[in-house]
C-alpha cells in the first residue's frame, strides 16, 4: 500500500501552487537599491554599471568585465571580438541552450557540435580534438548546471590548435574550480543574469577577460562599434563615427543597481543552494534509477540547476516522471532538447539526431528538480516525498 497516490495517478497535488524548478530572489536591498538608481543622473549605462563590472571583475580575479543585456547578447559580443566569421567553425556541446552555439552563427561561422563527456554532461575533451579541421577557430564549451567542464583537457586542446575558448559559464558563477573562480580562465568567460540564475539583473549578461584587447573590441561593438574620440578630430567635440558594425547593447544602472545587491547576497544564496542539494542527495541516495549530479573533485561548483537522470529500475520513464511532477504542481524542466534536434541547427547545418548517442543518451534521462534560494525545507520536502510515491506507485 502505498501512502501517497501520485496526482497523476487519480490522488490529489502534493501541493496547490506551482513551485518553479528556478526563480529569483529579491529583497528589500535590492528594492531600495533600484529607487536609488533612478534618481541618479544616468538611467542608462552609468556610473553603476562600472561599479558592477568593476565589483565582478574583483570578485572572478581578472582585469575586465563588459556587462552586456544578456547572456546571448554576451555569446554575440564574445564571438565577435574572437572574429569568429564566415568559414569559421566553433566547436560547441549540443546539451545547451542554442544561444552557446549563436556565438558562431550570429557571426556567420558554423557551429560545429562534439559528443559530451556523460559524467560532466559537458563537451568532452576528446570528442573535440576530433572535431578540429584548419577552419576551426574556436570552442565554447559550457558548464552544465555549473558543474566546471573539464577545463584542463579543453584547454590542452585549445593550445594544441591555438583557438580562442569562450567559456559559456551561464551556469556557474560563483563556483570555483581547481582553487580559481569560474570566469579567471582564458580567452573569454561569460554569465547570464536572467531571473532563474544564480544573481539576476532581470536580464543581463557579463563577460570577463585578462585581454586588453579583446575587451577594448567587447567595449565598442557593444555600444555602436562608436569611436567617441577620433583622432584628428581634437576640435569637434561632437565628432564620433562609427566604425564597423556594432549593437547596443548597453545594460542600464537600474539593471547594474539590481546586480551589486544581488551580489551581496551571493554567498547566502550558495549556502541555501548546497542546504537543498544536500537533502536532495541524501533522500534519493537509496532510490534506484536515478542518478544525481556528479560528486565535485577539483571544483566547488554553485549549481545552478539539479539536474537527475531518471533510468532504469525507476519505475517509469522521464517522459511519465515529467508529467507526474507537474500534476504534484512541481514545475520541473529539462535541460535541454540537444541543440541538433532543433530544426535550426538541422535544417541549417545538416546534423540529425544519432549524432551524438551520449548527449542522447543523458538527454533521454534528465530532468531539472526545483532549486533556487527562495525554497524552505517544506518545499524540498514536496519534492522528494512526491519523487518516492511515484516510484512506490510503480514498483510496489
Ligand atoms: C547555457 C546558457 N547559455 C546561454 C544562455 C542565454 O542567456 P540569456 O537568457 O541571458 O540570454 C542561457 C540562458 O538561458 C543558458 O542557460
Amino acid at each position: 500500500m502505498t501512502e501517497k497516490i501520485p496526482a497523476h495517478y487519480g490522488g490529489e497535488p502534493i501541493r496547490e501552487d506551482v513551485l518553479g524548478y528556478g526563480s529569483q530572489s529579491i529583497g528589500e536591498n535590492e528594492k531600495e537599491a533600484v529607487v536609488e538608481a533612478l534618481d541618479g543622473d544616468y538611467i542608462t549605462r552609468g556610473p553603476t554599471v562600472e561599479a558592477f563590472e568593476e565589483r565582478v571583475a574583483d570578485f572572478v580575479g581578472v582585469d575586465h568585465a563588459v556587462a552586456t543585456t544578456s547572456g546571448t547578447t554576451a555569446l554575440h559580443l564574445a564571438g565577435r571580438a574572437a572574429g569568429f566569421g564566415d568559414g569559421d567553425e566553433v566547436i560547441t556541446t549540443p546539451l545547451t541552450f542554442a544561444s552557446t552555439a549563436h556565438a558562431a552563427t550570429y557571426c556567420g561561422a558554423t557551429p560545429v557540435f562534439a559528443d559530451i563527456d556523460p559524467h560532466l554532461r559537458s563537451l568532452d575533451p576528446e570528442a573535440v580534438r576530433e572535431q578540429v579541421t584548419e577552419d576551426t577557430k574556436g570552442i565554447v564549451p559550457m558548464h552544465y548546471a555549473g558543474q566546471p567542464a573539464d577545463i584542463e583537457g579543453l584547454l590542452e586542446v585549445a593550445d594544441e590548435h591555438d583557438l580562442t575558448v569562450i567559456w559559456d559559464a551561464c551556469h556557474a558563477f560563483g563556483g570555483r574550480w581547481n582553487g580559481e573562480p569560474i570566469g579567471a580562465q582564458r580567452d573569454m568567460v561569460m554569465f547570464s543574469f536572467h531571473p532563474v540564475k544564480n544573481i539576476t539583473t532581470g536580464e543581463g549578461g557579463m563577460i570577463v577577460t585578462d585581454d586588453d584587447e579583446l575587451a577594448e573590441r567587447l567595449r565598442r561593438l557593444r555600444s555602436f562599434d562608436m569611436d567617441y574620440t577620433p583622432e584628428g578630430h581634437e576640435e569637434e567635440p561632437w565628432y564620433q563615427v562609427t566604425e564597423g558594425l556594432g549593437y547596443n547593447y548597453n545594460v542600464t544602472d537600474i539593471q547594474a543597481a539590481l546586480g551589486l545587491a544581488q551580489l551581496d547576497r551571493l554567498d547566502d544564496f550558495k549556502r541555501r543552494r548546497d542546504e537543498i542539494i544536500s537533502q536532495y542527495d541524501e533522500a534519493f541516495a537509496n532510490v534506484v534509477g536515478i542518478r544525481t549530479p556528479p560528486e565535485p573533485t577539483e571544483s566547488e561548483p554553485m549549481y545552478h540547476l539539479y539536474a537527475v537522470e531518471i533510468g532504469e529500475g525507476f519505475g517509469c520513464d522521464r517522459t511519465e516522471f515529467v508529467n507526474a511532477m507537474h500534476a504534484e504542481n512541481l514545475g520541473v524542466q529539462v535541460h535541454y532538447v540537444p541543440l541538433h534536434y532543433h530544426p535550426y541547427f538541422r535544417e541549417e547545418f545538416g546534423y540529425e539526431q544519432g549524432d551524438f548517442p551520449k548527449a542522447e543518451a543523458v538527454y533521454d534521462g534528465l530532468v531539472s528538480l526545483p532549486l533556487h534560494a527562495e525554497m524552505d525545507d517544506a518545499d524540498v520536502d514536496d519534492v522528494t516525498t512526491a519523487v518516492e510515491a511515484l516510484q512506490t506507485y510503480h514498483t510496489e
